[in-house]
């Protein structure tokens, strides 16, 4: 039977991968990666990593990588239609995953996906690789690796929580529609949606986390908002592209 891993590795540091990845690192024979197109400046830093780590942690080297190229996704206006577009390309993205895991991989071959930080925190792979079993036979395991979250609140040195209360993980979309209530975490949010909260609500930030280029605040917004609104437009100016992640508490 065919076996894919699906590899967390990480959210940036090379030393965030865990003795776990590596022996599913070590036991992989095809990597499959996605061919994000131009339309992602960050992909060639983000597929640097990968090629990085394989060459950090793989001792008897016999892999190969195997681009599997993206479908293009339509647009999408509402959120109802966001949702049917999204599931259509992910149908289209499991046609394309099946076709080249069956013809990669011999009948006892072994496969891998390497994931950005952790495969179950908004990434798609799970999701895709589900619907990949309706085309092919193979068998599957995860590896857990650090989130962004994880690294976020170790360079900070904070608690993910207050003492007995629950953390909400959103999008930037979801922060600017609801608002905050409580503690959340905000990721995938492209429009500084926190400048939205009252100016006592407190946030620990940080971008290119784990690398060499981390940037971190952290003050209330009324404090620091504008500063992280200005370094986060010069540092995206930079390289081309910006990942960050942040930690809201509202203050009451
Ligand atoms: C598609 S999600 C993937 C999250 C990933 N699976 C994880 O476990 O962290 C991408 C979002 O994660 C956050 N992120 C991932 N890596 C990051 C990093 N090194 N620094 C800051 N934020 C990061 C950003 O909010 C980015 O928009």
């Amino acid at each position: 039977m065919r076996r894919i891993h699906v590899i967390g590795i990480g959210a940036g540091d090379p030393d965030f991968v865990t003795a776990q990845a590596v022996s599913a690192l070590n036991d992989t024979q095809v990597f499959f990666a996605m061919d994000k197109g131009p339309r992602r400046g960050a992909a060639d830093d983000l597929v640097a990593v990968r090629k990085l780590i394989c060459d950090r942690f793989i001792t008897e080297p016999r892999y190969r990588f195997v681009e599997l190229v993206d479908p293009p996704r339509a647009a999408a206006g509402d959120a109802p239609g966001y949702r049917q577009v999204v599931a259509d390309w992910h149908a289209e993205r499991a046609r394309i995953w099946a076709a080249a895991i069956e013809t990669e991989l011999g009948p006892d071959g072994v496969g891998a996906f390497l994931a950005w930080g952790d495969p179950s925190l908004y990434d798609s792979t799970l999701r895709i690789l589900d619907k990949v079993g309706e085309h092919v036979d193979f068998e599957y395991d995860v590896i857990p690796g650090i989130t962004a979250i994880q690294v976020l609140t170790a360079r900070h040195r904070i608690p993910l929580n207050d003492v007995g209360e629950p953390v909400l993980i959103t999008t930037g979309r979801q922060l600017r529609e609801h608002g905050l209530t409580g503690s959340a975490v905000v990721m995938l949010d492209a429009d500084c949606s926190f400048q939205q909260c009252p100016p006592q609500t407190r946030i620990w930030w940080g971008a290119y986390l784990g690398t060499p280029d981390e940037l971190l605040y952290a003050g209330t917004v009324g404090e620091i908002g504008d500063e992280i609104v200005a370094a986060r437009a010069e540092a995206r100016t930079r390289h081309g592209w910006i990942m960050d992640t942040y930690l809201l508490r509202s203050a009451d």
